[in-house]
This record gives C-alpha cells, structure tokens and sequence, in this order.
C-alpha cells in the first residue's frame, strides 16, 4: 500500500507578483492519483462504510452553523492526502496569500481580485496599487447605510411626496444574478419594499415588470459595473422613458434613479448624477460583486443590517479560507473533491441541489460564478490546457428536482457528483412539510450511495407476489449501481450569516479550482466575441436590405426574419 512520503511536497515559496505556473498534471501527486485512481474505481462506497464505522467523522468539517459532509465520496483517507498533496505542489497556499495580498492576479486584464475586501470585517488595511481601500469601503457602506435606511423609512420621497414602495433593479449577469440570489434566499427577511429584477435585452422583461408599478413610487437601481452592457443600458433607458411619460420631468429623475458602477463617466452621460451614484472599483469582479454597491438591493430587501450580517458570514468563511489547514478548509477540500471527479472519474458536470425553496437561484448564481470563472482552455502560459478544467454546474431545488432529471443522476451512464444542501430549521415551519422534505434529503443522498442490489430487488418482487419469470423480466431496470458521489451540506437555518459563509464557501472553492487547472479565473473573454457580433450584426437589422455578409447560414436566419418581422 503507498505510504505518502512527506519528502514529495514541494512547497513554492511566496510568489512576488504572478500566479504559480504549474502544470499540476506533471506534479508527482497527480501521478500518484493516477495510480490511486485505479484502487478506487474499482471499489463501492457501501464497503468503505461498511469497513470503517468513523467514517463521517473522519470526512466531515464543521464551520459555525453549517455541518459539511463530505464522507459520502469516492474516497479514502489516502485519496484526500494526496489530494492536498496537490493542492501544496500547486501552491494554493501561495495563491490564497497572494489574492487576499489584493496582488494583480487578474493577469489579463492587469488587476487585482478583492472581492474579500468588501466584507473585510475586521477593517485591516487591504492594499490595492499600494493603497488601502479600506477607507473606501466602508465609506460606500455607510452611503448604502444611509440611504436604504431612507428608502426604507420613507424618508425619502419621489418627486410627488410619496414613499417608495417598489425598487427595480436593471442589471445582467454579475449585476443581477447575485441580488436575485441573495434577496430570494433571504425573502423571510423581507422589508416593506418590493423588488423587481430586469436583466434580459427582451423588452417583455421590462415591460412586464413596469405593468404592475407606479412611477410615483418606485426607484430604479442601475446596476453595471462597466455601464456600457447593452442590455442594461437598453432597459435602462427605457425605463426612464417610461418614469418620463409618467408625467415626471428631468429635475425629477434623481429621486427615481441611481447607479451601482465603477463608471461615473457614464453614469452623468445617463443623466444620472453621481451624487446618487453608488461607487465599486475594477478589483471587484462583476460576478464576485454582490458584497459591493451591487448590493443595495439586498440592502433595500432585507435592510442594511441584515447585508451586514451577510457580510460578516462571508468575512468569517475568508478567515476561515485563509488560516485553516487544508485538511480542514472547508472551500480547498470541495475544490479538491472537483478536481477528483472532473479530473480522474471524467464527470462533465457538478450539481448543486439545495433543499429549500428560497434558495432556489442558489445554484443559477454559481452557473456564472464557476463556469464564467473557469470555463477557459489556455492555461497561465498561454498554452492550451490537455486536460478537463471547469464543469457544467447545474441544479434545481429538491424536490422538484427529484421529479424531472435525478433519474439520470440515479440509473444514467454519467457520474454526477451533487452537492445536497439543506436547512435543518426551516422559515415556514408548516405543518410536517419541513420534515417531508428533509427525509428526502436524506434519502437521496443515501440511495445514491447504496443503490439497490439484485438480490435486494428479487426480494422484494418475491414479497409482492411476482412470478419468477415477471422477476426475471423486471429485475434489471430496478437495479441501481449506487456508488453515486455526494456532499451533503447541512445548515442550521439559512439566515444572512450563513448565506454570506455558503457564497464565500463556493467562490472560493472556485478559486482554488483555477488555481491548480492553472488558469485564469477572473476574465471572461469568451463573452466578449458574442458582444461583438451582435454589434456588427444590429446596424444590419436596422435597414431593410438584404445581408450577405456572413456564412450561408446567418445570412439565411437574418433574412428571413427581415421578411417575417
Ligand atoms: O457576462 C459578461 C459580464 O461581463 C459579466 O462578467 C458581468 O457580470 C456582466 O457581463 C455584466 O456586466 P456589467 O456589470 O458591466 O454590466
């Protein structure tokens, strides 16, 4: 049996500026993995519980009010050694350092990554280009403070007297998806006021947002970080037209609309003035933003302390992040566990299944978090990677989930890892719904691992009464392999704290991720080719003449919509 050999670490001393450049493929604990790969394959989860009644103990973290188990895994105290072996010979530790260090690790696009600033509650200088953003920090959130407590109050008025009522946020992406999350994870906090969401260019999306509202009494949050993202720009501008024919003039437009951005260019040259603008800076990333000004919806939601609250949850799992071992670190063992099925196993895809409804755009959010962040094929030499980086992440709330796709999940040819999430308390505790519904997170998770002998099968059609020949001919399509990888995360209640640890848990999961595929996980030049097209393809559809242009194909779809419109 391998004996890990202390003398195989290789640790890299503090990086000064970049990222380590590692090729973790070539690293002796990828090779021992390969190797270790092939014990494990062949062996069934049910043995290494059947074999080792400490199991859960040995294979679960606790953090606060969040229980993390992960021993329902294809795993062995092995797998996991060797796992952090890797996470050492790539310098995690370093990367970690050098992120939170506020160092330029955002390398494409020259800056730094500190989204852990944000909610860097214990207000220690963080230095961005030699210059402690701190300061500024905490000074945007005093202006939120300030200014959601107004909202919220009524203090503030529209340009008629009347309190607001309803706020729309216009955003995409980063600027939408976050506050979505966040705000319906968090609706048994709800104040008084009403959100609305407008994220998609499809003028449906506002207009059936703005049907039910009063220009009176609503405000807009402009949300963007760069302020030029046609989509938001399109809705934004067309919800001023639609504030101005409610009978509102210019002067009237500052009590209605503010911005979240780091432009303030742009932000005056929308006839927002900037005093009712809300400040984040480029090291924020647009998809780690919602601790930022992009959050004053949430803050309008649920009110500032209760932001606040999901900011010290998040400060609490950075420190956490940052100080405990690996062995302990809750986001390195999840990145690594990833790493295990993406990269040995070959799974494609991640499932996120929280059971609770109000977290049901959970795992939406960290679709654009994981895959914007690691869906990239160049690795930090530039060179195209020979191996599997970021999955597919996926997921609906349980149950329904159970209802549509966990047959695949179950009896499919794909192996699925899943994070189960769940709140032991819930907000609405009615009736037994909550104890329904926990029994089925439980059950999940365990009849994955299980799966269902043929012996078990044959059994039970013996006890209802079947035939041998209807056993024979029924048997196989009842039987589950089981073997079916799972995390189970378990909460004692999902309140802002324990939000704010599940979002920093996964982004920095994310992170960590990244760093051993040796990419970049803070660009998305992927997105920007789409962009382009579509701003070469719109003057085309503006005229009425025909486009040949392009390939056969677009030329074909353009016209004839031309001819259909
Ligand atoms: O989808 C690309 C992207 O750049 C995201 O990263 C970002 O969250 C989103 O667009 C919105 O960008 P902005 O906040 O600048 O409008």
């Amino acid at each position: 049996m391998f004996v890990l050999n202390k003398q195989l670490y290789f640790y890299k001393q503090k990086p000064s500026i970049m990222l380590p450049k590692i090729d973790f493929t070539a690293t002796s604990s990828y090779k021992y993995l390969t190797d270790h790969y092939i014990d494990i394959v062949s062996k069934h989860l049910k043995g290494f519980f059947d074999t080792d009644s400490e199991r859960f103990e040995k294979f679960s973290v606790r953090f606060e009010d969040i229980l993390v188990d992960y021993s329902k895994n294809r795993i062995d105290e092995q797998t996991v050694a060797l796992l952090i072996q890797l996470a050492k010979e790539c310098s995690v530790k370093d990367a970690i350092e050098a992120m939170f260090n506020g160092e330029k690790i955002n390398v494409t696009e020259g800056r730094e990554v500190l989204h852990t600033a944000l909610r860097n509650r214990s207000n220690t200088p963080v230095y961005a280009g030699g210059k402690d953003v701190m300061p500024e920090v905490n000074a945007v959130l005093q202006q939120m403070k300030t200014f959601s407590d107004a909202v919220i109050s009524g203090e503030w008025k529209g340009y008629t007297g009347k309190a607001i009522t309803d706020v729309v946020n216009i955003g995409i992406g980063g600027s939408d998806l976050g506050p979505v999350m966040v705000t319906e994870a968090l609706k048994a906090y709800k104040t008084h006021l009403n959100l609305h969401f407008v994220s998609n260019v499809d003028g449906t999306h506002i207009a059936e947002a703005l049907k039910n509202i009063d220009p009176e009494t609503t405000l807009f949050l402009i949300a963007s970080k760069t302020f030029t993202t046609q989509e938001t720009m399109a809705n934004a501008h067309s919800a001023r037209d639609w504030f101005l024919a409610g009978g509102a003039v210019d002067a009237d437009v500052a009590k209605h609309f503010v911005a979240l951005s780091t432009n303030a260019d742009a932000v005056s040259k929308f006839g927002i003035d900037t005093k009712n603008m809300f400040e984040f800076w480029d090291w924020v990333g647009g998809r780690y933003s919602l601790c930022s000004a992009i959050g004053l919806s949430i803050a309008l939601g649920i009110g500032f302390d209760k932001f606040e609250e999901l900011l010290d949850g998040a400060h609490a799992m950075d420190l956490h992040f940052r100080t405990a071992e690996f062995e302990e670190n809750i986001p390195v063992i999840l990145a690594l566990l990833g790493i295990w099925y993406n990269n040995f196993f070959e799974s494609e895809t991640h499932c996120i299944l929280p059971y609770d409804q109000y977290l049901h755009r959970f795992a939406a959010y960290f679709q654009q978090g994981d895959m914007e962040s690691n869906g990239k094929h160049v690795d930090r030499n530039g060179n195209i990677v020979d191996y599997s980086t970021g999955p597919i992440i996926w997921g609906e709330p349980g149950t329904n989930g159970q209802h549509a796709f966990y047959q695949l999940i179950h009896q499919g040819t794909k192996l699925i890892p899943c994070d189960f999430i769940a709140p032991a308390q819930s907000h609405n505790p009615l009736g037994e719904h909550h104890t329904l519904l926990l029994s089925n997170f439980f059950a999940q998770t365990e009849a994955l691992m299980n799966g269902k002998t043929k012996e078990e099968v044959v059994a039970e059609l013996k006890a209802q009464g079947k035939s041998e020949e209807e056993i024979e001919t029924i048997a196989p399509f009842k039987v589950f392999d089981g073997n079916r990888p799972t995390n189970s995360i378990l909460a004692k209640k999902i309140t802002p704290r324990v939000l704010g640890s599940l979002l920093a848990m996964y982004e920095h999961k994310i992170f960590v991720q990244g760093i051993i595929w040796n990419i970049y996980s803070f660009d998305q030049w992927g997105v920007e080719l789409g962009k382009q097209l579509a701003g070469k393809i719109l003057p085309e559809l503006r005229t009425a003449d025909e486009v040949k242009t392009h390939d056969s194909s677009t030329n074909g779809l353009i016209n004839q919509y031309k001819n259909w419109r």
